[in-house]
C-alpha cells in the first residue's frame, strides 16, 4: 500500500452541514470549499439539488456552485435525487453529479420517499442524460451495514443496489454505512462481497463514526485494495432520516493516517485542520477530529 495514491472524496459542505440544527450561510459554505480546496482536496461535494422542503440546509446550492466557479482542477460533485433536482444543478453549473440509492427500503422510503425500485427508477433517465452530456455520476448505496430502522443489511443486497447503480452509469459506488455501525471484518467483507459485481476500482467508502470504528473499517478496506475513501472535514455530519448517527469520519483523521502508512493524497493536514476548527467554531462547537484537536494543542504549547 505504501506510496499508493488514494483518492478523497470531501463530504463536509453537503453531508457535513446537512444535519446541522441551524443553516450555515451560503458565504461560509462557499468559503469551506474554497479553504478545503486551498488544502488540497481535489473532489469535494459541494451541495445537493434535493427538496427544500425535505433538507432546508442545502437550499441555496446554486449560489454555493456559483461562488467556487473559479476553482480550477476541483472536482465538485452535488447530490441529486430525480430529473428536477439534476436539471436544477447543470443550470446552475454542476459538472459532476452524484444519485443515491439504499440497502433498505424502510430507509429509502424515509429518506427519498421511495421504494429502492422506485428510486433506481428514478435515476435511470438522470444517469442516462448526465452521461449523454459527459457528466460523470457517482451513486451511494446507504445503509450497506445496518439500517436504524431495519437493523442488519444482506450484503448481496448491497451488491445488486450497488451492481444496479454501475449499470445505470454511475462510474462510481460509494459503498456507505450511514448509521456508522460496522466494524472492519464486515467492511472489508462486504467490500469483498459487492466487489464480485463491481469492480474495486470503481468503489468508495464511506463511514460514519457513531461507534469510533470509521478509521479501523477503512484501513480494513484499503488492505482490501479501495483507494477512494469519503470523509468530512472536522468529523461534520449525519443524515436526517437516520436518527442517532453521528459525524463522518473525519478527514484529518483519516490524512494523518494515510501519511503515516506512506500513501499519498496531495492535502496539506495543517491546512485542512485549520479549516477544521474554522469551521467547528463557525458551528460554535469543537472539531471532532481528533487529529485536528492534536494539532491544535501542540500548536497552543509551542
Ligand atoms: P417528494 O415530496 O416525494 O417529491 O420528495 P415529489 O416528486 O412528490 O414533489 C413534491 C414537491 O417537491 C414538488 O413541488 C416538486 O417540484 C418538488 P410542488 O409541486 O409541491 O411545489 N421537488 C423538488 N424541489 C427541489 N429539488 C428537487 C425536487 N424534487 C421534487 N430535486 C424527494 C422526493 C426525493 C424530492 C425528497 O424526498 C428529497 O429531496 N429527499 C432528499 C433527502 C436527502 O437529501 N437526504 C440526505 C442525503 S442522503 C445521505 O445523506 C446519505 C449519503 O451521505 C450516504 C450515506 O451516508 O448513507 C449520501
Ligand atoms: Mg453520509
Amino acid at each position: 500500500m505504501t506510496g499508493d495514491a488514494v483518492r478523497i472524496v470531501e463530504m463536509g459542505p453537503r453531508d457535513g452541514l446537512q444535519n446541522e440544527p441551524m443553516p450555515v450561510s451560503v458565504a461560509d459554505r462557499i468559503d469551506l470549499v474554497r479553504r478545503l480546496a486551498d488544502a488540497g482536496l481535489a473532489a469535494i461535494e459541494a451541495g445537493a439539488f434535493v427538496s427544500p422542503q425535505w433538507v432546508p440546509q442545502m437550499a441555496g446550492s446554486d449560489a454555493v456552485l456559483a461562488g467556487v466557479r473559479d476553482l480550477a482542477g476541483v472536482r465538485l460533485p452535488v447530490l441529486v435525487p430525480n430529473m428536477h433536482g439534476f436539471g436544477a444543478a447543470v443550470a446552475a453549473g454542476a459538472r459532476e453529479v452524484a444519485v443515491f440509492a439504499a440497502a433498505s427500503e424502510t430507509f429509502s422510503r424515509r429518506n427519498v420517499n421511495a421504494s429502492i425500485a422506485e428510486s433506481l427508477e428514478r435515476f435511470r433517465p438522470v444517469c442516462a442524460a448526465a452521461v449523454a452530456r459527459g457528466v460523470p455520476v457517482r451513486g451511494y448505496v446507504s445503509c450497506a451495514l445496518g439500517c436504524p430502522y431495519e437493523g442488519p443489511v444482506d450484503p448481496g443486497r448491497v451488491a445488486a443496489v450497488a451492481a444496479d447503480l454501475a449499470r445505470l452509469g454511475c462510474a462510481e459506488v460509494s459503498v456507505a454505512d450511514t448509521i456508522g455501525v460496522g466494524t472492519p471484518r464486515a467492511a472489508r467483507d462486504l467490500l469483498r462481497r459487492v466487489a464480485r459485481d463491481v469492480p474495486t476500482g470503481r468503489l468508495a467508502v464511506h463511514f460514519h463514526d457513531t461507534w469510533g470504528q470509521a478509521l479501523a473499517n477503512v484501513l480494513a478496506c484499503l488492505e482490501a485494495g479501495v483507494r477512494t475513501v469519503d470523509a468530512a472535514v472536522a468529523g461534520l455530519g449525519g443524515c436526517p432520516y437516520a436518527k442517532g448517527a453521528t459525524g463522518n469520519l473525519a478527514t484529518e483523521d483519516l490524512v494523518y493516517m494515510l501519511d503515516g502508512l506512506g500513501m499519498r493524497t496531495g492535502v496539506d493536514l495543517d491546512r485542512l485542520a485549520a479549516t477544521g476548527s474554522w469551521i467547528a467554531g463557525r458551528l460554535g462547537r469543537p472539531t471532532a477530529s481528533r487529529a485536528g484537536r492534536a494539532l491544535a494543542a501542540r500548536s497552543t504549547v509551542a
